[in-house]
C-alpha cells in the first residue's frame, strides 16, 4: 500500500486534498498530519474519519525527532505539503510565526524526507504546495508564469518564497524528487471565516459591517477549492519532476465588484430585499504592502496535463454561500473563542 502523508490535512484545503485521496485511491493509506491550530478542523473530515485508509496523527512540522519517529513508523513514500500559516493579516501581526512553520517546518520536513529516504528515491516525492503571492504584485496587465521572478511584499509570501527556494534547493542539492505547485486565491467550503469570502459571509448573516480594504480596487484571481485539490491529485501523479505548475481560476475580480456580487447572492440566499447586505459595506484602513493584483497564466498545467477549472465561479460561490448557510453550527463553532479577540484586535470593533 502506497503510503502518502499530507501536511495541514484538518485546513482548507487540506481538508479537500485528503477527502479526494482517502475516496478516489482506496490502495493508498493516507496519513493527514496536522497540529490543529485556529485553522485546523477534524470536523472537515467527519465523513471520513472511519475509512480503513486513513490515519489522522496530530503532530507539528516544528517537532523534528517526531517527524522523524513517525518517518520511520509508517514509511512514507510521498508527502503533499500544505501546513502553514496562511493568512497575511495574521503574518502583519506576528512574521516569526511564519518563519517557524513555514519555513523552518518546512525544511524539517525535507531533512525528515531525506534522512529517510536514504538517497533511494524510486517512487518517492516531495509535492510542496505554494502560492501565487510570492510573485509579489502585478501592475493592471500581464500574468504570473512560472518563469516570473520571486518579489514577495508580504511577511506570508515571503515565507512561502523562502519555503520554495528550500524545496527546490533540496532538489539540486541531494537530488530530492519535487514538484512545486502555486496556486491563486482559492475559495470554497471549509475556509476559516478570516479570509475575505467566508468573513463577508459570516457578517452578512450577523449584519456585521464589511470591511473593504483602501478603495477595494484591488484584483485576486478565484479558484473553487475541489478544481485545486484535482490540479493536486493530477500533479501529483503526472507532474514532471523537479517542475513548477501554476494553477489559477481564470477569474479575476476587483475585490469591490466581488463583495458586491456576494451581497446580491447573499440577499437573495437569505430572502432579504435586494440592496440591504450591500449597505454592510464599509471602507477601512488599507493593509499595509498589500499586491495590486494577482493573475495566473495556468497555459503550463492545462498543456502538459490537461487541467482546467471545471466549476464556473457563479456556481461554485453559490455552493459555498449555501454550504455556510447550511453549516452555521461549523461557522459558529469556528468564531467562538480566540477568534472573538483576533477579530476585536484586526478590525477595532
Ligand atoms: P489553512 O490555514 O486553512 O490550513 C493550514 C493547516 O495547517 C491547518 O489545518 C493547521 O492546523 C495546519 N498547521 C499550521 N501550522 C502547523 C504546524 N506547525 N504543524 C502542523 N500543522 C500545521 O490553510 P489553507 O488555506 O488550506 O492553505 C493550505 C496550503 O495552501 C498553505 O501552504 C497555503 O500557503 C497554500 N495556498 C493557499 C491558498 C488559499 O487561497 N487559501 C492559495 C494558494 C496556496
Ligand atoms: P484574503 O482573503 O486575505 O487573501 P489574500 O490576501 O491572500 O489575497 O484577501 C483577499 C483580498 O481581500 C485582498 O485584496 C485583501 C482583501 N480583504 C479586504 O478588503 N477585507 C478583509 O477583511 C479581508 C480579510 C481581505
Amino acid at each position: 500500500m502506497n503510503s502518502i502523508l499530507i501536511t495541514g490535512g484538518a485546513g482548507f484545503i487540506g481538508s479537500h486534498v485528503v477527502r479526494l485521496f482517502v475516496e478516489k485511491y482506496p490502495h493508498y493509506h493516507i496519513f493527514n498530519l496536522d497540529s490543529l491550530t485556529y485553522a485546523g478542523n477534524l470536523e472537515n473530515l467527519k465523513d471520513i474519519e472511519g475509512k480503513p485508509n486513513y490515519t489522522f496523527i496530530k503532530a507539528d512540522i516544528i517537532d523534528e525527532s517526531t517527524l522523524n519517529a513517525l518517518f520511520k513508523t509508517y514509511r512514507f513514500e510521498s508527502i503533499i505539503h500544505l501546513a502553514a500559516e496562511s493568512h497575511v493579516d495574521r503574518s502583519i501581526e506576528d512574521p516569526l510565526l511564519f518563519v517557524k512553520t513555514n519555513i523552518i517546518g518546512t525544511i524539517n520536513l525535507l531533512n525528515a524526507a531525506k534522512k529517510n529516504w536514504k538517497g533511494n528515491f524510486i517512487n518517492k516525492l516531495f509535492y510542496h504546495v505554494s502560492t501565487d503571492e510570492v510573485y509579489g504584485t502585478l501592475g493592471e496587465t500581464g500574468l504570473f508564469t512560472e518563469t516570473t521572478a520571486y518579489n514577495p511584499n508580504s511577511p506570508y509570501s515571503a515565507s512561502k518564497a523562502s519555503s520554495d527556494h528550500f524545496v527546490r534547493a533540496y532538489g539540486e542539492t541531494y537530488g530530492l524528487p519535487y514538484v512545486i505547485t502555486n496556486c491563486s486565491n482559492n475559495y470554497g467550503q471549509n475556509q476559516f471565516p478570516e479570509k475575505l469570502i467566508p468573513l463577508f459571509i459570516n457578517n452578512i448573516i450577523n449584519n456585521k459591517e464589511l470591511p473593504v480594504y483602501g478603495d477595494g480596487n484591488y484584483t485576486r484571481d478565484w479558484l473553487y477549492v475541489k478544481d485545486h485539490a484535482i490540479a493536486i491529485d493530477l500533479v501529483f501523479h503526472k507532474g514532471k519532476q523537479g517542475n513548477t505548475y501554476n494553477i489559477g481560476g481564470l477569474n479575476e475580480w476587483k475585490n469591490i465588484d466581488l463583495v458586491q456580487l456576494l451581497c446580491q447572492q447573499m440577499d437573495v440566499a437569505l430572502g432579504r430585499k435586494k440592496g440591504i447586505s450591500e449597505k454592510l459595506i464599509t471602507f477601512v484602513k488599507d493593509r499595509p504592502g498589500h499586491d495590486l493584483r494577482y493573475a495566473i497564466d495556468a497555459s503550463k498545467i492545462k498543456n502538459e496535463l490537461g487541467w482546467t477549472p471545471s466549476v464556473t465561479f457563479e456556481e461554485g460561490l453559490k455552493e459555498t454561500i449555501y454550504w455556510y448557510l447550511n453549516n452555521q453550527i461549523w461557522l459558529n463553532n469556528v468564531t467562538s473563542g480566540a477568534y472573538q479577540s483576533y477579530y476585536k484586535k484586526q478590525y477595532c470593533n
